[in-house]
């Protein structure tokens, strides 16, 4: 494969058609070394790492997105449009805007809202909500389902600022818009896999809450949201 600006694959190295995204490059290497066989590693530029393998004997890629529209707008972009991918399934961590919701409860997008600019400066497209594939979420739902991994089907906030001066901004957001959780990066990725024709979607576990100040630590992160990586590692084909 040829090597585009920040993916590098090795001569043997596969990238699958479905690929697991974490914000995280040590989320993705955990993934990868706990539930997969046969696994090899195959991209490290920027230490974003990207590995291959098994899981239940079906193929499957994990590779980090990185922080932000950005960052997964260019990661993303470059596995649809250069490598071949399919179905990209982004599974992240939120801050929930509602009690209704508790830490470690699994998120299954079904649209992304924001006040990104992502979208328009990307295409043109002029709206600020985006659905995440109706296909690709019927799959999840069915699987957590059969898991009986309880999933809230929920709109969320793809925000570009994590620290707001406005720290109450998020009121507004959650009775205007109806998102009950904020993350960085559904928005970019949803945008990317339609105009590019594929398929993209997003699970996200509750790390904290923005009215109760809970939050998990970085290593209960990296470890502790294994049902949410249970529901999408089943996505191997
Ligand atoms: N804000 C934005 N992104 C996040 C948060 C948050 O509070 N928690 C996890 N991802």
């Amino acid at each position: 494969m040829i090597p585009t600006a920040h993916i590098e694959v090795n001569k043997q190295g596969i990238i699958e058609k479905t690929v697991l995204m974490p914000g995280d490059p040590l989320r993705a290497q955990f993934i990868a070394e706990t539930f997969l066989e046969n696994v090899y590693k195959f991209n490290n530029v920027r230490n974003i790492y990207g590995y291959t393998g098994t899981y239940k004997g079906r193929k499957i890629s994990v590779m980090a997105s990185g922080m932000g529209m950005p960052s997964i707008g260019i990661y993303s972009y470059e596995l649809y449009n250069f490598y071949n991918v399919e179905n990209i399934i982004r599974i992240g961590s939120c801050g929930a805007y509602t009690t209704d919701l508790n830490l470690y409860d699994v998120i299954l997008c079904t649209e992304a809202w924001s006040e990104s600019t992502y979208a328009k400066v990307q295409s043109g497209y002029d709206s600020d909500i985006i659905a995440a594939s109706p296909i690709l979420n019927n799959k999840l739902e069915k699987i957590a389902k059969n898991l009986d991994i309880k999933v809230h089907k929920n709109r969320v906030h793809s925000a570009d600022v994590f620290y707001r001066e406005n720290a109450d901004e998020y009121k507004q957001i959650y009775k205007e818009h109806g998102c009950t959780s904020v993350e960085m990066e559904s928005f970019a990725l949803f945008h990317n896999a339609n105009v590019l024709n594929k398929k993209a979607a997003c699970l996200l576990t509750v790390s904290d809450n923005l009215i109760t100040h809970e939050l998990t630590t970085s290593v209960e992160r990296q470890e502790a949201f294994t049902n949410m990586m249970k529901i999408a590692l089943e996505m191997a084909e």
